[in-house]
């Protein structure tokens, strides 16, 4: 088994991506509201910015960041979501990589980006070994500026502390932490953490 825990649960059920698809469109079907963490990376940048949604899955984030103007290139390990972000969003680029490899350049997209968007407990669902490589990854990929926002719950066997050294370790500062998209602040007893990183040692 992968130590990868989303692919680790696609080799287990070998229908677990296309359930997700379809999850997410009965939910989208049924009008329900998939736009929060879209609307928070919308408020960070002026339209026409260029965003990666890191960890896509079947796109709905990068989607709503399209429509309202930004240039966005999804990226997921999984090509089942990958398929289902083309198939259900065309416009942003979609593509299939391991966020730990990241390197856009060598995939023929030189330009750098202005947020980096990582939503949806997927960093909970790297391979451990992998955390401090695609922090730096995705931090590899801003241009001057940028940042990176990333949000997942506690309970999923990645503690916020150990997450907060693994940012440490790259070189990054989170320079705003909150508990929830809708910009509930963060606390010791917060079961989600949105964090906004940005390259760079604290000035504290
Ligand atoms: C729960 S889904 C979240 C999807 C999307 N971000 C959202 O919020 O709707 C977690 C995603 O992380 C992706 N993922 C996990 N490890 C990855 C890796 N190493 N590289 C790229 N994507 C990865 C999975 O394929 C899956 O699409």
């Amino acid at each position: 088994m992968s130590p990868n825990r989303w692919i680790e649960l696609t080799e287990k059920n070998p229908d677990h991506s296309s359930w997700y698809v379809e999850r997410f469109r009965s939910m989208a079907a049924a009008g329900e509201d998939l736009d929060g963490e879209a609307r928070f990376v919308d408020a960070m940048v002026a339209r026409g910015s260029r965003v990666p949604d890191a960890g896509c899955g079947p796109g709905r984030v990068g989607d709503h960041l399209a429509q309202v103007g930004h240039e966005v290139v999804g990226v997921d390990i999984d090509p089942v979501l990958i398929a289902a972000a083309e198939l259900d969003h065309p416009g942003p680029t979609w593509l299939v990589a391991d966020l730990a490899e990241l390197d856009l350049v060598s995939m023929g997209i030189e330009e750098r980006f202005d947020v980096v968007v990582c939503s949806g407990n997927v960093m909970t669902f790297l391979d451990p070994e992998t955390r401090q490589s695609v922090l730096a990854r995705l931090s590899a990929h801003l241009r001057d500026g940028g940042r990176i926002v990333t949000g997942f719950g506690a309970g999923r066997d990645y503690a916020f502390v150990e997450f907060f050294e693994d940012v440490a370790a790259v070189g990054l500062t989170a320079e705003l932490l909150l508990s929830s998209w809708d910009l509930r602040p963060f606390t010791d007893d917060s079961d989600f953490l949105v964090a906004v990183l940005s390259p760079g040692a604290s000035a504290a």
